[in-house]
């Protein structure tokens, strides 16, 4: 089954766009997109250092533009993953009257890496940290899907 799935952050070009890249790199049968929760960095691709430790894993984010989450979100997508708490009460604050799209926690689906948010490689600059976590709840993720 198809499922559409959107990853959300702050900026849209960090965290949320590695989500997209780890998870449409192992489940590419999905339609997966993010979105940041500012316009600060509309139409940017991911920033330089974490396209680079993506790709030294295989990941390619060089396609990826940033976009801002909006309202319509909640109806076109299936399942919406915050990356941490202020990222989902954001995200809570556009949804439409009576939508019950399901929005989670990326590392609701990673209860054994003992983590409740993605912490921000823009501040913390640990871009593997932020990569081993996504990896880890990306598996979750998918296994998840799979049910
Ligand atoms: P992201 O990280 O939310 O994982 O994309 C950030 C990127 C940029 C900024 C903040 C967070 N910024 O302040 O520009």
């Amino acid at each position: 089954m198809t499922h559409r799935i959107l990853f959300v952050c702050l900026g849209n070009i960090c965290r949320s766009p590695a989500a997209e890249g780890v998870f449409r790199a192992r489940a590419p049968h999905h339609s997966t997109d993010s979105a940041g929760t500012s316009d600060w960095h509309i139409g940017d691709p991911p920033y330089r250092p974490m396209q680079t430790a993506a790709r030294s894993r295989g990941i390619d984010l060089s396609d990826l533009r940033a976009r801002q989450f909006v309202a319509e979100d909640f109806n076109r997508f299936d399942l919406i993953i915050g990356m941490d708490a202020k990222n989902i009460a954001r995200i809570e604050e556009l949804r439409p009257l009576g939508n019950d799209t399901p929005v989670r926690l990326l590392t609701d689906f990673a209860p054994h890496a003992g983590a409740d948010h993605v912490p921000d490689p823009y501040y913390t600059r640990d871009f593997d940290g932020a990569l081993d976590l996504i990896e880890a709840a990306v598996e979750g993720l998918d296994a998840h899907l799979r049910g």
